[in-house]
């Protein structure tokens, strides 16, 4: 089972993850974090920095990994989930240790060596301590689509269409979204210490709604959250419906 916080508002949702991220930072210094892309989490990226500024929260001894990159992506490019981080995060905090999946296209014959390098650094690192999710509109989380398995591992994926289209937008049409992603795997995501899930607004109550109360599978990747010990899901009061 998962606990599930209701905050009134996205303000409210984004303040609630932030304390349990400073609170994991302020007890453990060199804690691994797991990061998620997408527009629901900018808000709690925007209250890291302003702790950071304001209260001095201190992320020189923190560790992030992200869950995910576009493929074939460069790490330059404005649509890179690196440049992403970059922008929304990391420019303004002192976090020195921080990963993306490579996606570049050059890397493509050494792919699977790159993912297995991305999961060794995770374990190097001591295994991420808090694991911040997103859930696309098809229940994946990171970049796993329905039909991942949950011993699923960090790989090459192929992206589904709604997921390319809801995507479109920012690349100035579906045509330019790349059609494959790295994502860590579901297997990998679940060794996270704690998972919080993050959903706001009212696209996202009926995918919420199927991720609490449909059977848990891997068409329904999101679902397999339900299967950790130690994972929340905070909504806003419109994505829970
Ligand atoms: C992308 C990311 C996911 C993210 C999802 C939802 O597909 N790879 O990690 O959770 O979008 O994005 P948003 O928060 O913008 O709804």
């Amino acid at each position: 089972t998962v606990g599930v916080f209701v905050a009134s508002d996205y303000s409210a949702l984004c303040a609630q993850v932030a304390d349990r991220i400073d609170a994991l930072v302020r007890s453990k210094p060199d804690a691994v974090l797991g990061l998620a892309t997408g527009a629901t989490p900018l808000g709690v990226y925007a209250e890291l920095v302003k702790r950071h500024r304001e209260e001095g929260l201190d992320f020189s001894r923190v560790t992030c990994f992200n869950l995910d990159e576009y493929y074939p992506m460069s790490p330059k490019s404005l649509h890179s989930y690196r440049q992403f981080m970059s922008l929304n995060l990391f420019d303004y905090l002192n976090c020195k240790h921080w990963s993306v999946p490579d996606g570049r296209p050059s890397t493509f014959p050494q792919i699977e060596t790159l993912c297995r390098d991305y999961e060794d650094a995770i374990r190097d690192s001591g295994g991420i301590d808090l694991q911040l999710l997103g859930v696309g509109r098809t229940g994946h989380m990171g970049f796993n689509e329905p039909g991942s398995s949950v011993h699923s591992r960090t790989r090459l994926v192929t992206l589904a269409d709604v997921t390319r289209q809801d995507a479109a937008p920012g690349f100035g049409g579906l045509k330019n979204v790349p059609t494959q992603a790295i994502t860590m795997g579901v297997g990998t995501i679940l060794e996270a210490r704690q998972i919080v899930m993050m959903a706001s607004g009212a696209a996202k109550a009926d995918i919420v709604r199927r991720v609490m109360t449909e059977d848990i599978s891997a068409q329904l990747p999101a679902s397999f959250v339900r299967l950790h010990e130690n994972a929340v899901l905070c909504l806003d009061q419109a994505a829970n419906g």
